[in-house]
């Protein structure tokens, strides 16, 4: 593999989220050796809407960020047909495709002696199209059996079902166990997720005051991330905005004391379950 070029400093920088990223210690050690493998090339981190795959993937890139594999991030819900693949991807490299030869075959030429991490997320987005989502699968297999020093991180909610292609489950984020926890609740990712976004609409908020709520709704929804910010909690405020149907179901009962859960379990319930939705 040695005398491969990465392909052009012109790619835009990986998107850096306004959120500070937490927790997945474990996670973050795993994509680091896999991605390290050489015989690992594609590698799928699968797992349902919601769960932070995206922000999984993108930390784990800018952990090579610098290395032989310099990563590049392709935003597939962008993607209007799977037959654009190659385009976007080219777009995303900073590599302006001309002439009469299909993109496809254009981007496997500039790619087949260079290195790269191609970071492709929600390639789902690209399996729901009505139109061949087959084609889109089968160019990422012909541009990585073509291109061997490409690799591939796929954030999908479906495997791609590709030879070759590596699995990663994505889960919740670490939350604490019923019964007593074997560590402060505040070491936990979920909870740490939670206090986060409470504190940026309640700089003051404590989370000692609400150990026990916090640490319940969090396994309620399975280290899902609770990272979107809420209204403050109290008497008077308005309930959270609608939020999308997320898996798993969301939570509907917490601790009675609990003043701050109420308003994070009315943002994720779905809207037809709310009051004054029928
Ligand atoms: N480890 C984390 N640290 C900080 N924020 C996180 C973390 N994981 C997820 N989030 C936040 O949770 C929200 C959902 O995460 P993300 O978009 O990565 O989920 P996803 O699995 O990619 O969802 P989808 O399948 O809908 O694309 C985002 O606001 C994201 O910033
Ligand atoms: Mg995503």
């Amino acid at each position: 593999m040695q005398g491969l070029a990465r392909p052009s400093d012109r790619r835009p920088p990986l998107p850096r989220p306004l959120t500070p990223f937490v927790g997945r210690e474990r996670e973050l050690a795993d994509l680091r050796r896999l991605l390290a493998d050489p015989d690992c090339r594609l590698l799928t981190l699968v797992g349902p809407g919601g769960f932070g795959k995206t922000r999984l993937a993108l930390q784990a890139a800018a952990q090579v960020a610098g290395s032989e594999h310099e990563p590049c991030f392709v935003d597939l819900p962008a993607v209007r047909a799977p037959g654009r693949l190659a385009q976007a991807i080219a777009d995303a490299l900073g590599l302006p495709l001309a002439g009469a030869a299909p993109p496809s075959a254009q981007l496997i030429s500039h790619l087949r002696e260079k290195r790269c991490l191609l970071v492709l997320d929600n390639f789902e987005h690209l399996l729901d199209l009505d139109a061949a989502p087959a084609e889109a699968i089968a160019f990422l297999g012909d541009l990585l059996e073509a291109a061997p020093g490409v690799k591939a991180l796929v954030t999908s909610r479906e495997a791609l079902n590709l030879l070759g292609e590596w699995r990663y489950p994505v889960g919740g984020l670490s939350f604490p166990p019923a019964g007593p926890a074997p560590a402060p609740v505040e070491t936990y990712g979920a909870v740490q997720l939670f206090v986060q976004a409470a504190r940026r609409v309640s700089p003051d908020f404590s989370p000692a005051d609400e150990a026990d709520g916090i640490a319940r709704l969090c396994r309620m929804v399975e280290g899902m991330p609770l990272a979107r910010s809420w209204p403050p909690p109290g008497p008077g405020r308005s309930p959270a905005p609608p939020s999308r149907t997320r898996s798993p179901a969301a939570p509907n009962c917490c601790t009675p004391t609990c003043a701050t859960c109420p308003s994070i379990i009315a943002a994720y319930r779905p809207s037809s379950a709310r009051p004054g939705n029928g």
